[in-house]
């Protein structure tokens, strides 16, 4: 870890007064990438954190409970330390009139918050399209949830059969992989598309989840088009990641709309 990354954590940490917890780095296995996964505590936030961590809190979220605004500024503390660690600056990330955030032209990435998890995967490269999860490990009625909402037959006899992993491993890293795909994917489809648009056909392998989509969502992303989803996992969650190149001629500012071109560089592996 680089001096001012260190140097910026221990700041995070110490402003934001039991806040924020064990914050990590992580590689993603993507060139000038990273991964920033923290804990965050809602029993210790306050409004006033936003101030102290210099972020400020959208307008939009003034009536969101307080909950809401305790994930949205871990996520955004977890952005701006990634950006940080990539040498980047680190300006506001706002969100987006889709819910996606506006990330800054320079680079791209994604953040995610659950149960008291918060993670961000940046790219510090503008030509590519991020998406990251965190999921708590499911069980019980959760697990059954995902079983039923966000699998299809198929996946869920694959995940039954495999070895590679414990089934309820399985069923919770091929939703968070899902979610995953979904805000990868999203600026270049530019509209909702389910759990049954991408399909698990083989187990994991390699750190990798491959997702196939079961049908085209948009002429650059035509059906069975593999995904290799990054993966790693915990004693009690999972997180997943992916980078998509964006389009050759897709000029992105934020809060500006997407064009598509006939010419798609699909890049389900990085240029590492
Ligand atoms: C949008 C969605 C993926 C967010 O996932 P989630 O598990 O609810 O919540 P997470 O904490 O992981 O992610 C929330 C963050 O996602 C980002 N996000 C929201 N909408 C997004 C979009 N359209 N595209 C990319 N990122 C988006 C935001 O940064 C948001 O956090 P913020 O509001 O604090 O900035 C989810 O709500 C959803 O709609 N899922 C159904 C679609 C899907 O997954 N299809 C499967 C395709 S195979």
């Amino acid at each position: 870890m680089s001096t001012p990354t260190a140097t910026h954590l221990i700041a995070l940490l110490a402003h934001s007064r039991g806040f924020l917890n064990d914050v990590t780095l992580h590689d993603t296995d993507y060139a000038n990438a990273v991964l920033v996964h923290g804990r965050f505590d809602f029993e210790s936030y306050t409004e006033n954190l936003f101030d102290k961590l210099a972020l400020r809190c959208p307008a939009s979220l003034s009536t969101a409970l307080p909950i809401r605004r305790a994930e949205f500024l871990a996520g955004r503390a977890m952005a701006r330390a990634a950006l940080l660690a990539l040498g980047q600056a680190a300006p506001e990330i706002p969100i987006g009139p889709d819910g996606a955030p506006l990330w800054p032209r320079y680079s791209a990435g994604s953040i995610t918050h659950a149960r008291g998890h918060s993670a961000c995967f940046a790219i510090a490269d503008g030509s590519w399209h991020a998406g990251v999860d965190v999921e708590a490990l499911a069980s019980g009625h959760a697990l059954e949830s995902i079983l039923c909402m966000t699998t299809n037959a198929a996946e869920r006899a694959l995940i039954a059969r495999q070895t590679a992993l414990p089934p309820a491993r399985l069923a919770t890293l091929l939703f968070s992989a899902k979610e995953t795909l979904f805000k990868a994917l999203y600026p270049l489809a530019r509209r909702f598309f389910g759990f049954d648009c991408a399909e698990l056909r083989t187990g994991p392998a390699n750190g990798r989840l491959r997702l196939h989509l079961t049908q085209a969502l948009c002429r650059e992303l035509p059906e069975h088009e593999p995904y290799d989803i990054r993966f790693n996992i915990a004693e009690d969650y999972v997180f997943t990641w992916l980078a998509v190149r964006r389009l050759q001629d897709e000029s992105v500012q934020p809060g500006q709309s997407i064009r598509h071109s006939a010419s798609f560089f699909n890049s389900a592996e990085p240029t590492a």
